[in-house]
C-alpha cells in the first residue's frame, strides 16, 4: 500500500477556506481539482468503496442483506463503503464516521442518507397532499425544516423529492409524488431541491437532495408496484423526464434510479437514460444512487445472469452507487481487471461521488453534520406551526352543499365518527422518518380544540380499520367483520346537529408496496357511512388518504366532502381550521378523482383519440357503464367564497416565431369572505407532428382577494411553453393553431385561440459554385481589430484569396501567420440581417485545437448603443458548453484576459473534428445555444443580470476565424491553434 499522508487531504479544505498555507499544491483551486487530487491517490479497491452504500440496520426500508454487522464494520473501516443509509442520530453517524476517519487509509468521509420524504420529526402532509396547496414557497419551507431536523440528527442526505409523474390511483406510491401533471411536478421538484439544499450544500443546515426514481416508476402497469413500464419515447420525454430535468437544472445533488424496467430495459441498467440523457444531454454533474438492491434485482428481471453481470451492466449504464445491493463490492474490481468495466467509467462515478462530498463540505469537516448541539437550536414548536399552516393549505374542499361548511354557530352538537376520527397515527403517513407513532393531532382533538365551550362533541369510532401490527414492511390487515361499534356510532349520529365523519386510509394503505385493486372506502367504512347517513344526513365527510379514492356514492349523497390527505403532525388542528372557517380552503387537486377504479389510469392531460365523442353510438372512446371523465378533475377545489372569471382575452391572435403574447382575465371575489384562488393556465396544440394532450397546464397564479375585490391576471405565452418533444425528437414549438384556457380547474375553463407563425428563412448561403456570392457578403474595413484581421490594410484582396475561399461547396476560412502574429479571414453579410427574434444556424467543421477558437459573431447595429454584451457581440461559438460564471470571459480568449496558463490545456468545449450544426435561437426571453440540437447554454437576462434584453434589432452576421497567435501576449506553442474552419452553410430564420 502506498504510504500517503492522507490526513492532509482532510485538512486541505479547511486550510483552503481559512486561506492558510497547506501542503496542498497551489493548483488545487476548486472542487474539480480537489476531486482529481483525491482520485489520483485512490486504489481501485478504494474507488469501488466510494460506490458502495450500506444500510445501517437502524431502520429497514427494504429487504435485509445477508451481511452481518461485523463484516460491515470491517468494510467501513477499510474504506470500502462510501455512504450509509438509515443511520440515525448525531452520535450514531459520528460513530460510523469515526470508523472511517480513524481506520481507513484515505479517510474519505461517508454521507448518511435517509428517506426524509415528508418531514423528519415534524410531519408535513404527504407529498401528494402538500402539492394540493400549489404553494411552492410553503413546499420549499417544509423541505428546509425537514433538512434542519435531519442534520440535527446526523442525516445529511435525503432520498427526496420523489418526482415520478403518476396517474394511477391503484399505485400506493402515488402518495409520494406530486400527481399527474409534469409541469406542476417540475415546479415542486425545484422548490423541494431549493428547500433541502439551500444555496450552499456546505451549509451545515442543509442536506443533499435526491430526485427519484429515474425513471418511469410511476407508470407501473396496472398500478402494481415495481411492475413493468411500457412507455414510448414521446411520452417519456414529454411527461416523465421534464421534472427530472428541472431538478437537474436546479442542482439536485443526487438522482436515484428506479426498480422498474422500461420498454424492456431495467432503469438501473439503462444507459440511454442515465449516461446519455441525464449526464450527457443535461450535463448534470451529481451522482446516481441505485434504488435499494435494484442492481442485483436485474437478475430477477432476467437481464443479468448473476450479481457480477448486474454490476457490469449497472456501472456501464451510469448507476454510480450501489444501495445495499452488494453487487459493486463483490464484482467491480474483477470487472475492471477483466476489462468489462473501464477505469474511465469507474473514475467518472467516483468523481461524481467525491464532488458531492466536497460540495457538502465533508472534507472540511467530516463530522459537520453530526453536531448534537444543533438539536437544541431546532425550533420544533415553530415547525409545528409551519406544518399546521401547510396542512390547512393542502385540504381540498370537494363539495359543500346545504351550507354545512364552515360550521355555523347554530351547530351545538357535533358527532365525530369513524375509524380515523381519533386516529393519531394515520395522519403521520407512511414515510414517517422519525415522526413518532400516534403523535398527530387527531380530527377529534382538532375539533375539540377549536369548538366553543357550548358545543357538545360526541365521538364514536364505529369500527376499527387497520388492525394488528401496522408497520412499514408488513402487510396491513383491515377490519372487514367487526361491526360491534356501529350501534353506538348510529346512536351518536342520531342525536347530533351535524356529523363529521373521518374515513379514508390507514397510513400503511398507501406507500411503497401498497398497491390496491380497490380504491374505495376500504373495510367497513362505506357501510358505516351509509348506516350513519340513514339517521343523519348532515354529514361532513373528511377523507384522510394518500391516494385518490373512489367516492362516487359519497359524492352523490353526502353534502360536504373535504380531502384532508395524511396531513402530518398538525392534521386535526388544520382540519378544524378549515371546518370552523378559520382558514378558507384554497387547495386544488393535483390528481384526478375517478368515478370508478376501472378508469385508472385517469388524468386530465390525456389525448383526444380519433373517436373522442359521439352521443348516439357506442363506437367512440368511452365506457358503456360509466362516464369517462373524472368525478373531480385535476385542479379542482372549492372555497367558502365565490370567484367570477371575466372574459379571457389575448393580446394578439397571432404570435411571431420567438415572440410572445399575453392571456388576461379579470378575477373577482363575489362572495362574502376573503379567499384564495389558484388561477390556472392550460394550452392545447391543435395540430402537431405528434398527437398532443387535450390540455396541458402551463402556468398558475395564487390570488387572494377580499370580498368584492377584483384583480387582472396576466399569463405570458411564449414559444418555450409551446415546445414539446416532437417527431424530430426535438423540443420545438410548431407553427399552427393553439387554444388557451384559463380557469379554476382543468374542466371549467374559458377558451380562446391564437396561431404561432411559421419562421422564414431570411438569409442563406450554401456556398455553391467556386466563388463567394458577393451579393451576400462584404469585406468591411474592420477597425474593430486592425491588428488581427486580415483586411485591415490595403492588401485586402490578397488576403481574401488566402484567408477566405469557396471550394467544393464549402467556405474555407484560414489563418495565416505573419511574423509573430496570426491574421484571420473575416467576412460579414452585405446588408443588415434584420430580425427581432429568430435563429442563426451554421453547419461547420471546426479545427480541433486548444486555447483560441473560431467564431461566428452577430454584431449589433450599433455596438456602442447595445451595451451588452460588453463588446456588443454575441458569439455563437464561444458560448457553447460554457458555464454562466465564465460567460463574460467567454467573450474573449483567455489570452486577452492575461490568463496565459490555460491556453494550451483548455480544449474548445463542444468541438469535434466532424461537421456539426451550431445554432443560436433568440426569443424575447433568452438566447439559447445548441450543438446538433442539444442545448448547451441559455443566455437570459437573469443569467447575465442585464436589462438590455431583448436584443431585437438589425444585426450583421460576421464569420471569423479568430485563431490566435501572439497578440503581443504570451509565448505559447502555436502548433495547437486551430488554423482553418470549413463552413457548409449559414442560415438565418426569423
Ligand atoms: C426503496 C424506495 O423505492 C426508495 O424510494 C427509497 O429511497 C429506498 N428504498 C431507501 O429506503
Amino acid at each position: 500500500m502506498k504510504n500517503i499522508p492522507l490526513m492532509v487531504l482532510f485538512l486541505f479544505g479547511s486550510l483552503m477556506v481559512t486561506g492558510q498555507n497547506s501542503e496542498i499544491p497551489s493548483s488545487v483551486k476548486n472542487v474539480e481539482s480537489k476531486v482529481d487530487s483525491v482520485l489520483s491517490l485512490m486504489t481501485l479497491e478504494e474507488k469501488v468503496g466510494q460506490l458502495v452504500q450500506y444500510n445501517g440496520s437502524w431502520d429497514l426500508t427494504g429487504p435485509a442483506s445477508e451481511m452481518n454487522n461485523k463484516e460491515k464494520e470491517d468494510n467501513i473501516k477499510n474504506g470500502r463503503v462510501g455512504s450509509m443509509l438509515n443511520v440515525l442520530s448525531a452520535e450514531a453517524t459520528a460513530e460510523a464516521q469515526k470508523l472511517v476517519m480513524e481506520n481507513s487509509r484515505l479517510k474519505i468521509p461517508m454521507m448518511f442518507g435517509y428517506d426524509v420524504i415528508h418531514g423528519y420529526k415534524t410531519m408535513f402532509p404527504v407529498p401528494l397532499g402538500e402539492t394540493a396547496s400549489w404553494d411552492l414557497e410553503a413546499m420549499e419551507e417544509s423541505a428546509r425544516i425537514a433538512a434542519l431536523e435531519s442534520v440535527a440528527e446526523g442525516v445529511n442526505w435525503t432520498f427526496s423529492p420523489m418526482i415520478d409523474v403518476s396517474r394511477d390511483a391503484r399505485w400506493g406510491r402515488i402518495m409520494e409524488g406530486s400527481g399527474e401533471d409534469p409541469y406542476l411536478t417540475s415546479q415542486v421538484a425545484v422548490a423541494k431541491v431549493k428547500g433541502y439544499q439551500g444555496n450552499d450544500l456546505a451549509d451545515e443546515k442543509t442536506i443533499a437532495a435526491t430526485a427519484k426514481h429515474f425513471v418511469g416508476y410511476g407508470f407501473a402497469e396496472a398500478g402494481r408496484d415495481y411492475n413493468t413500464v411500457h412507455i414510448g419515447e414521446n411520452e417519456l420525454h414529454n411527461t416523465l423526464l421534464p421534472p427530472f430535468e428541472a431538478a437537474a437544472k436546479a442542482g439536485v445533488a443526487t438522482v436515484m434510479n428506479a426498480f422498474n424496467d422500461i420498454d424492456g430495459t431495467p432503469a438501473t441498467g439503462h444507459k440511454v437514460l442515465q449516461r446519455d440523457i441525464l449526464k450527457g444531454k443535461w450535463d448534470w454533474d451529481g451522482f446516481v444512487v441505485s434504488d435499494w438492491g435494484s442492481i442485483p434485482e436485474m437478475i430477477e428481471h432476467g437481464f443479468a445472469k448473476d450479481k457480477k453481470q448486474a454490476a457490469q451492466i449497472a456501472l456501464n449504464a451510469g448507476s454510480d452507487m450501489d444501495m445495499e445491493g452488494g453487487a459493486y463490492e463483490s464484482s467491480l474490481e474483477e470487472l475492471v481487471e477483466e476489462g468489462k468495466v473501464s477505469m474511465k467509467h469507474i473514475d467518472d462515478a467516483v468523481r461524481r461521488v467525491l464532488r458531492v462530498k466536497f460540495k457538502m463540505g465533508l472534507f472540511d469537516d467530516p463530522y459537520r453534520y453530526s453536531n448534537a448541539d444543533l438539536q437544541k437550536e431546532v425550533p420544533y414548536e415553530e415547525h409545528r406551526q409551519a406544518a399546521r399552516d401547510i396542512a390547512r393549505k393542502s385540504i381540498v374542499l370537494l363539495k359543500n352543499e346545504k351550507e354545512l361548511l364552515p360550521l355555523k354557530p347554530s351547530v351545538k352538537n357535533i358527532a365525530v365518527i369513524g375509524p380515523l376520527a381519533d386516529d393519531k397515527d394515520s395522519p403521520i403517513g407512511n414515510w414517517r422518518a422519525q415522526g413518532e407513532a400516534n403523535s398527530a393531532i387527531s380530527v377529534l382533538e382538532g375539533i375539540k380544540n377549536a369548538a366553543g365551550k357550548d358545543v357538545k362533541i360526541n365521538y364514536a369510532k364505529g369500527a376499527d380499520h387497520g388492525i394488528g401490527e401496522r408497520s412499514f414492511l408488513m402487510p396491513l390487515k383491515i377490519n372487514t367483520t367487526d361491526r360491534s361499534g356501529f350501534k353506538k356510532a348510529i346512536k351518536t349520529a342520531e342525536k347530533a346537529d351535524l356529523v363529521v365523519m373521518a374515513l379514508g386510509e390507514d397510513a400503511f394503505q398507501a406507500g411503497e408496496g401498497r398497491s390496491q385493486v380497490n380504491i374505495g372506502l376500504a373495510g367497513l367504512q362505506q357501510e358505516l357511512l351509509e348506516e350513519i347517513y340513514k339517521v343523519n344526513q348532515n354529514i361532513v365527510l373528511v377523507l384522510i388518504n394518500g391516494r385518490p379514492l373512489e367516492i362516487t356514492w359519497a359524492s352523490e349523497n353526502i353534502p360536504a366532502i373535504a380531502v384532508a390527505w395524511q396531513l402530518g403532525s398538525e392534521s386535526g388542528n388544520a382540519i378544524a381550521d378549515v371546518l370552523f372557517g378559520k382558514y378558507n380552503p384554497s387547495a386544488k387537486l393535483p390528481v384526478s378523482f375517478p368515478r370508478a377504479v376501472g378508469q385508472e389510469p385517469l388524468y386530465y392531460n390525456q389525448k383526444n383519440t380519433g373517436r373522442p365523442s359521439n352521443d348516439e353510438h357506442v363506437t367512440y372512446s368511452a365506457y358503456t357503464d360509466e362516464k369517462k371523465d373524472a368525478l373531480y378533475p385535476f385542479g379542482f377545489g372549492l372555497s367558502y367564497t365565490d370567484f367570477e372569471y371575466g372574459d379571457l382575452s389575448l393580446s394578439s391572435e397571432e404570435m411571431e416565431a420567438g415572440g410572445r403574447i399575453q392571456a388576461s382575465v379579470e378575477l373577482t371575489n363575489t362572495g362574502d369572505v376573503e379567499g384564495k384562488e389558484i388561477v390556472q393556465l392550460y394550452i392545447r396544440d391543435l395540430v402537431a407532428s405528434t398527437t398532443r394532450p387535450v390540455k396541458e397546464l402551463k402556468g398558475f397564479e395564487a390570488v387572494t382577494l377580499a370580498p368584492g375585490e377584483s384583480k387582472r391576471i396576466d399569463f405570458t405565452i411564449d414559444e418555450e411553453i409551446l415546445k414539446f418533444y416532437n417527431v424530430n425528437k426535438k423540443w420545438e414549438a410548431e407553427a399552427g393553431d393553439f387554444e388557451v384556457f384559463v380557469g379554476g380547474n382543468s374542466r371549467d375553463l374559458q377558451k380562446v385561440g391564437f396561431s404561432l407563425k411559421e419562421s422564414k428563412v431570411i438569409f442563406e448561403d450554401h456556398f455553391e459554385g467556386e466563388e463567394l456570392n458577393m451579393e451576400n457578403w462584404n469585406y468591411e474595413e474592420g477597425d474593430g481589430c486592425p491588428n488581427l484581421c486580415g483586411w485591415g490594410n490595403n492588401e485586402r484582396q490578397g488576403y481574401y484569396r488566402e484567408f477566405v475561399k469557396v471550394e467544393d461547396g464549402k467556405l474555407i476560412i484560414k489563418a495565416v501567420k505573419e511574423g509573430d502574429k496570426y491574421f484571420s479571414g473575416k467576412i460579414n453579410t452585405k446588408d443588415k440581417v434584420e430580425f427581432k427574434y429568430g435563429s442563426v444556424e451554421v453547419r461547420a467543421k471546426l479545427p480541433d485545437g486548444h486555447g483560441l477558437w473560431p467564431a461566428i459573431w452577430m454584431l449589433g447595429n450599433n455596438i456602442d448603443e447595445v451595451g451588452w454584451p460588453a463588446s456588443g457581440e454575441i458569439d455563437i461559438m464561444e458560448y457553447v458548453g460554457r458555464q454562466p460564471d465564465t460567460l463574460h470571459n467567454a467573450l474573449h480568449t483567455p489570452a486577452s484576459h492575461g490568463e496565459t496558463e490555460n491556453i494550451k490545456s483548455t480544449p474548445v468545449p463542444g468541438i469535434t473534428e466532424d461537421f456539426q450544426v451550431f445554432r443560436m435561437d433568440w426569443s424575447e426571453d433568452a438566447i439559447e445555444f445548441f450543438i446538433n440540437d442539444e442545448k448547451t447554454y441559455t443566455f437570459s437576462p437573469e443569467v447575465k443580470n442585464d436589462e438590455t434584453y431583448p436584443y431585437n434589432h438589425p444585426f450583421y452576421l460576421l464569420l471569423n476565424l479568430a485563431v490566435g497567435g501572439n497578440f503581443g501576449g504570451p509565448d505559447v506553442d502555436d502548433s495547437i491553434f486551430p488554423k482553418e474552419f470549413i463552413i457548409d452553410y449559414v442560415k438565418v430564420t426569423k
